[in-house]
């Protein structure tokens, strides 16, 4: 049976990404050496849902599924700014920027959660944490690597980005490469203006 690797995400504005491009430029700049996984700034969007092997003989069903349900909802505008990582700065895996989350933002994912669920997708035990990834802390980083990270982090000060308009969400299928992931979009749904 054929799978694919896929997902549900948002995209940003090219402004935003043009700021995350001056972010992650820095950050790679103060943190040469260090063993992270850069994100390629078109790479980068906001995860709604990770799916994970989806048979090719779902994928159209998902895609109508995935339009009925966004469609529910009103579209709306997010506040991108401020650095952070998971799970702590301290012992950061994940570097990421952050953004405010609307109740709508809430409500689209909340949504697509339920609606995959019902297509038998597992649901996320964690609570959405709505963030963007800049880069992926390697394995073989040392203590002293996650310091450096936790001093950047704490140094770029980062505030206010932007504000991005939300009106569609998205269909990916991440293929995986030992360069990194390519992202190929499968479908777009449309919230309600
Ligand atoms: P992240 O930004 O939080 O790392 C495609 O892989 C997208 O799905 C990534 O942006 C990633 O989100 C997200 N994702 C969530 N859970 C994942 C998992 N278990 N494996 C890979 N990607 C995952």
């Amino acid at each position: 049976m054929s799978v694919i690797r896929a997902f549900i995400a948002i995209d940003l504005s090219p402004e935003i990404l043009q700021r995350l491009e001056q972010v992650s430029v820095q950050l790679k700049t103060r943190l040469e050496g260090v063993p992270v996984r850069w994100v390629l700034v078109d790479n980068i969007h906001l995860t709604l849902k990770f799916l994970g092997d989806v048979s090719l003989a779902n994928v159209e069903m998902l895609k109508k599924i995935l339009k009925t349900e966004v469609n529910e909802h009103h579209a709306f505008e997010i506040s991108v700014g401020g650095l952070g990582a998971f799970p702590s700065p301290h012992r950061p895996r994940v570097v990421w920027v952050g953004l405010e989350a609307p109740s709508e933002l809430m409500a689209v994912q909340n949504g697509v959660e339920s609606a995959m669920a019902r297509l038998g997708y597992a649901r996320e035990e964690r609570p959405f944490s709505a963030h963007l990834t800049l880069g992926r802390v390697s394995r073989n980083a040392m203590g002293r690597d996650e310091r450096l990270i936790g001093d950047a982090i704490e140094a770029i000060k980062l505030g206010f980005l932007g504000v991005a308009r939300v009106n569609e969400v998205h269909l990916y299928k991440s293929d995986l490469h030992p360069n990194g992931a390519v992202y190929t979009r499968l479908s777009t749904a449309s919230l309600k203006e």
